[in-house]
This record gives C-alpha cells, sequence and structure tokens, in this order.
C-alpha cells in the first residue's frame, strides 16, 4: 500500500507566519520539499495580497519554480478563490490549482467575504475557466469538524458543500479540521457520510490540523477507513489567518514516521525532511513543533 503526501508548508505553512519569508527562501523550501521526495507541493496562493502579504510575492515564486524546474513547477498546486487569481495563475504558467471553500456561514464570510451560497457563484465560473483552459482543480472544504463562530458543524451540512464543490468539476476533494478539534470517530462517520453521497475514497484527501493533539490520530482513522491522500505541512507549519484558533498542521515527519512504521509507502527521505524543516525553523526564527523533527534534530537517527 502506499500514500501520496500532499505537501502544503510553503502555502498553509508560510500564510500564517508574522514574518514575510524572502521569496528566494521559499522557492528554496520548495526546491528541497522536492528534493526529499515529496511528490506534491502546494506552492502559494493567487489571493488579495492584502488579505494574505504573506503570499503576495506569489508570481515571482510562481516565475523562479518553473524557471528552474519547468514542467514540475507548472504543476505545484496554488489556491485560487475566484477569477481573477485565476488570471494571475494562468498568465504565469500555473496548471493545477485549488478552490478553497467553507462548510460554514462564518468562516465563508471571514474567509472570502462572501455568504456560503455567494462562495459557489464566485468558484463556478472559475472553476469553468480552469477546466476549459485545461487545468487540473483540487477543491477545500473547510471546518468540517468544528468552527470557532458556530461550534459543532453537521455532517450532513460538510457533505452539501463538499459535494457542490466537487460536482463544480474537482478532481479531489480536501476535507480540511481547520481547527484541529476533530477526532477519530468523527473522521469515521465523516468519510462514511461522503461515500454514502457517491464520493468514492479515491476522490478524497483529509487535511487535519493539530491543535488539539488529534491530527496523527485522525490521520490513523482516515487511513483506516481507506484514504490515500493526506494532506502535512513540513515541521508543523501552519494555520488560517482568519480561522481564531488555528494552529500548525499535521507535520510532515511525523505521519512519514507513523507511515514507515505501518509499511506503507511514501517516497520521503526523512532525514531531508528533517534538514529543511530545521533549516526552515532556523529561517523563522523559532523551534518546529513536530515532535518527530526535534526528536530526529537532537540525535539524527
Ligand atoms: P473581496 O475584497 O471581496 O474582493 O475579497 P472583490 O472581488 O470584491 O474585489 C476587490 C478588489 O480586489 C478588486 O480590485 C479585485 O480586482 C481585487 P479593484 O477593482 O478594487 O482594484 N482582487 C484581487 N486581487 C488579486 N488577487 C485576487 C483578487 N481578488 C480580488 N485573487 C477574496 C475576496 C476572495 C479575494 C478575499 O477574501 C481573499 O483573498 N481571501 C483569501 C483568504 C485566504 O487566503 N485564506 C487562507 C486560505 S484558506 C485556508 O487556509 C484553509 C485551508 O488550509 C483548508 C483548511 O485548513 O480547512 C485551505
Ligand atoms: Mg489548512
Amino acid at each position: 500500500m502506499s500514500v501520496t503526501i500532499y505537501e502544503v508548508g510553503p502555502r498553509d505553512g508560510l500564510q500564517n507566519e508574522k514574518t514575510v519569508v524572502p521569496v528566494r527562501d521559499k522557492a528554496e523550501f520548495i526546491h528541497r520539499l522536492v528534493a526529499a521526495g515529496l511528490p506534491v507541493v502546494e506552492a502559494t496562493s493567487f489571493v488579495h495580497p492584502t488579505w494574505v502579504p504573506q503570499l503576495a510575492d506569489a508570481a515571482e515564486l510562481m516565475a523562479m519554480l518553473i524557471d528552474g524546474l519547468g514542467e514540475r513547477g507548472r504543476q505545484f498546486p496554488v489556491l485560487v478563490p475566484n477569477q481573477r487569481g485565476l488570471d494571475r495563475a494562468i498568465e504565469i504558467g500555473c496548471e493545477h490549482i485549488t478552490i478553497f471553500g467553507s462548510a460554514t456561514e462564518t468562516f465563508a464570510q471571514r474567509n472570502l467575504n462572501r455568504s456560503l451560497d455567494e462562495q459557489f457563484a464566485m468558484f463556478e465560473p472559475t472553476v469553468r475557466r480552469a477546466r476549459d483552459a485545461g487545468l487540473d482543480v483540487r477543491a477545500y472544504v473547510s471546518m468540517c469538524f468544528g468552527d470557532p463562530w458556530e461550534g459543532a458543524v453537521p455532517v450532513d451540512q460538510v457533505v452539501d458543500v463538499g459535494r457542490r464543490l466537487f460536482d463544480l468539476g474537482a478532481s479531489q476533494l480536501s476535507l480540511g479540521d481547520t481547527i484541529g478539534v476533530g477526532t477519530a470517530a468523527h473522521v469515521g462517520a465523516l468519510l462514511a457520510a461522503f461515500n454514502e453521497a457517491g464520493l468514492p475514497n479515491e476522490s478524497l484527501a483529509m487535511h487535519f490540523h493539530d491543535t488539539y493533539g488529534q491530527a496523527l490520530s485522525n490521520a490513523v482513522a482516515a487511513l483506516r477507513c481507506g484514504i490515500t491522500t493526506l494532506d502535512a505541512s513540513a515541521g508543523g507549519l501552519g494555520g488560517c489567518p482568519y480561522a481564531r484558533s488555528a494552529t500548525g498542521n499535521l507535520a510532515t515527519e511525523d505521519l512519514v514516521w507513523l507511515l514507515t512504521g505501518l509499511g506503507i509507502e511514501h517516497g520521503v527521505d526523512l532525514a531531508a525532511l528533517v534538514e529543511t524543516s530545521v533549516w526552515m525553523a532556523g529561517e523563522l526564527g523559532r523551534p518546529s513543533p513536530s515532535a518527530v523533527v526535534r526528536a530526529l534534530a537532537d540525535s539524527p537517527a
């Protein structure tokens, strides 16, 4: 068995840092993640630069990556919320975009400046044009387990929003525990509901944040259900600036350690990855929150 690790550190991780990482260091980060064997690296976001100033250099970064890595550089997924973002992504030569919807009304307004219903009107022409231009589209749905303003989010509501986002023309739907409140049984119930609604595990990915220390056990629950794509962030960087209490993602190193122990193939060189996260932690001026990074950085295996 093998699992695809969908790396989000350069996007989900760096979007939430107080310090803006210089574009050259972002490019080096991504080059090192690729060299460590990560098959997919979400690079940046073509969102409004005043909403996420940390990623305002998206065009410059993508130009550097495409210059250095050619076709591979074009395939790094980039977040795109609307047609303006799509124009910017296409202009630079991106071939893989990700839209990001909300399962709740409050987060749709806070993150997208749209109501829950209005978000579909924003995404629909964006996805249609992207598909017409031959781009691959991934869709996220956020707040799948709980929302800081609305509390617990009903499974039916998440499935309804997720299904609608996927049906716009996405090739994969990633279910986000944006604030890390989910637990293992909830993961099982959500996945069963999506399967019942006609979305098979091959179309689904899970995106865990580790706020309550549940990310790794939630990953095990997802694997047991048959999920084979898991999002993770090198060194456990991450969060969402528009979601109170969203902290780091499931650390890629912690996931790699788990998968190796389970005998599941992942293709990642853990030592190279840890070295990369230690370097990035130095750039950010704080230690990595990943237990595996800390353990291996102190006593390399
Ligand atoms: P808005 O202010 O409603 O935008 O923002 P608008 O459509 O009204 O346009 C206003 C102006 O912004 C216009 O310029 C547009 O051209 C410009 P003007 O005509 O006034 O000169 N504009 C743009 N400029 C550059 N790039 C763009 C763009 N769009 C409009 N793409 C918008 C709406 C969606 C743009 C804004 O709310 C936004 O950028 N939100 C992004 C927030 C964000 O990035 N959040 C973090 C990512 S989500 C996440 O982390 C969760 C995830 O990890 C999964 C999980 O954990 O659950 C994915
Ligand atoms: Mg996230």
